[in-house]
C-alpha cells in the first residue's frame, strides 16, 4: 500500500535515542541533519537511564554557531506526539527546526530539546567522569551503557563522525574493559 504524505503528518528529528529505538508508529524515516546544534551528554535521566535518586547521562543539544547535528528524521502522524512528549517528559520541549535531508531536500520539524533551565540539566563534566557516571547508572529502561553504546553504534552505521559520542564510549569501553564488575 502506497504511504501518501498527510496534512496532519509532521516530521520529528531523532538525535540520542530516537535514532536507534523507534518504538513508536511511523510512516518514513530519513537521515538529516540540522544546524546550530551539538550533541552533548549533559542531561540527566530520572526515567530512563536513572532515577530521581541516581539520575543517568544521556544526550540534549547544545547551541553552537556553525555546528551541524546529524540525526534520523521521521515522518509520524500528529498523534504519535501525544506518546513521545510522554517519553521526552524528564525536561525536553519540542523545538520547531529546519530539516536538511541527505539527499538535497529540506523541511520543517520538531525536535526535543532539554535545555540548562531544566532541573534535571547536569551539564559538562570531564569524559571520565561521564563515563564513570553511565557506567554505573541503570534505570527503567536499562543499562545507561546500552544507551551510549547503542547511540555511538547507530551514528557509526550511519556514517556519521560525532567526536564527543565516540570519544566518551572509548571512553566507557576502556573502563569495562579495566573494572568488569557488572555494569
Ligand atoms: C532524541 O533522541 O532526539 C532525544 C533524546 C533522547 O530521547 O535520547
Amino acid at each position: 500500500m502506497h504511504d501518501v504524505a498527510n496534512e496532519n503528518d509532521v516530521w520529528v528529528f531523532g538525535y540520542g535515542s530516537l535514532i536507534w529505538k523507534a518504538d513508536f508508529p511511523y510512516h518514513e524515516r530519513r537521515p538529516a541533519y540540522i544546524h546550530g546544534w551539538t550533541r552533548r551528554f549533559w542531561q540527566g535521566s530520572h526515567d530512563h537511564r536513572g532515577t530521581p535518586e541516581s539520575p543517568g547521562r544521556v544526550v540534549t543539544l547544545i547551541r553552537e554557531p556553525g555546528a551541524v547535528c546529524h540525526g534520523m528524521a521521521y515522518r509520524i502522524s500528529a498523534e504519535t506526539l501525544g506518546p513521545l512528549d510522554v517519553r521526552e517528559k524528564n525536561g525536553y520541549l519540542r523545538e520547531v527546526t529546519p530539516l536538511h535531508f541527505t539527499d538535497g531536500e529540506q523541511a520543517e520539524g520538531l525536535v526535543y530539546i532539554a535545555t540548562d533551565a531544566n532541573p534535571a540539566f547536569l551539564g559538562a563534566a570531564s569524559y571520565d567522569a561521564m563515563a564513570r557516571h553511565i557506567a554505573d547508572s541503570h534505570g527503567p529502561s536499562g543499562p545507561n551503557s546500552d544507551y551510549l553504546l547503542n547511540l555511538a553504534d547507530a551514528l557509526r552505521a550511519m556514517g556519521v563522525e560525532d567526536v564527543h559520542v565516540f570519544t566518551l564510549a572509548e571512553t566507557l569501553e576502556a573502563r569495562i574493559a579495566d573494572d568488569p564488575r557488572p555494569v
